[in-house]
């Protein structure tokens, strides 16, 4: 099982403190996306901390995405990587946010076939890493996918992780796995399913469809519930250790954001980021859940969420 990138929630502290949790149950992570800025690599080399080897002692795994398609910027950062121990880098053309797709970037260069063949043309013959991609269905239309399949199938790609939803159904509305179906035998190199796995029989259902995939990705899920990627591996955990390894693991991140960030107002911005979604796997309502995000000091929040994971 494949940690999917998630921006400001599957950074490098949280796959450490994961690992340090749950040694060994996660194989691998994306990391969430380094953006390139034409014309402008210093900056995204700046922002590369989150991929960096020493911070990421102690963590699983980790396979650096960019998100862009400027081709000098990103043969330069994905060699760059490589020279610095990453042999494989992700490219993602799946991003649905409009201030990305707008510019042909993320999921908005999915309608754009001779875009994508130009952007792999020029960076393949000089790229030293492997290279990987995540992508969606299409920007607007789930058939945009198939006018890439013969564009990405004459590339020697690592995997090709597809999330079937369209850029613009950003996160609302069903995975269409009949969509998903129907293109996966057709690309060449090995295919990850992700998407909307939230629990283990989510994953057997997948898994029993498409027997063929090299693996799943799954995000919002294990923030969801910790301990699903040791239930997809078939570890049998009864309901009390599953809570107390997540209350286990809420603390131990919420100690980690308070040494690591760099003041208050950060730190309690991100223990209310986190809890939004690692509170529901606990035994707790919703009303008490959302005391936390209410509360106006660090003091106060740390203080609730203390009590809420006794
Ligand atoms: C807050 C947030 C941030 C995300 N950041 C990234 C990212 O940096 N790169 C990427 O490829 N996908 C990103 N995604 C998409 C996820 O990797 C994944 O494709 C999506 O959440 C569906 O999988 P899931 O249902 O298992 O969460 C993000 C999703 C969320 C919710």
């Amino acid at each position: 099982m494949i940690l999917a990138p998630m921006q400001g929630l599957t950074e490098v502290m949280f796959r450490r403190v994961y690992e340090e949790c749950f040694p060994g149950a996660i194989a691998s992570a994306v990391s969430p996306f380094i953006s390139l800025t034409h014309g402008n690599l210093a900056d995204a080399w700046k922002k590369i901390d989150d991929v960096w080897p020493e911070s990421n002692l102690g963590s699983m795994p980790v396979v650096p995405q960019i998100l862009g398609k400027e081709p000098e910027e990103f043969v330069e950062l994905g060699n760059r990587l490589f020279d610095v121990g990453y042999p494989e880098i992700n490219w993602n053309i799946g991003c649905p946010m409009r201030a990305i797709t707008g510019k042909h970037r993320g999921s908005g260069i999915l309608p754009y076939p001779d875009e994508v063949r130009a952007v792999l043309d020029s960076i393949i013959p000089r790229l030293r890493p492997q290279l990987s991609i995540k992508m969606r269905l299409g920007l607007r239309s789930k058939e945009e996918i198939l006018e890439l399949v013969p564009v990405l199938n004459d590339y020697p790609l690592s995997s090709i992780t597809i999330h079937p939803r369209t850029g613009r159904q950003m996160y609302s509305g069903e995975v269409d796995l009949d969509a998903f179906g129907r293109v996966m035998p057709l690309f060449l190199a090995p295919v990850i399913y992700n998407g909307d796995i939230c629990t283990k029989g989510d994953a057997e259902r997948i898994k029993r469809r498409f027997p063929s995939l090299a693996d799943i990705m799954v995000g919002r899920g294990v923030l969801y519930r910790p301990t699903l990627p040791l239930e997809i591996a078939g570890a049998t955990i009864s309901d009390e250790e599953r809570i107390a390894l997540s209350r286990k693991f809420i603390v131990r991140l919420m100690q980690e954001i308070k040494d690591r960030m760099p003041s208050e107002q950060a730190t309690m911005r991100k223990m209310k980021e986190y809890w939004c979604l690692l509170w529901k796997s606990l035994p707790i309502s919703e009303t008490q859940a959302r005391v936390v995000l209410h509360e106006q000091t660090l003091e106060a929040v740390e203080k609730t969420i203390w009590q809420l994971t006794q």
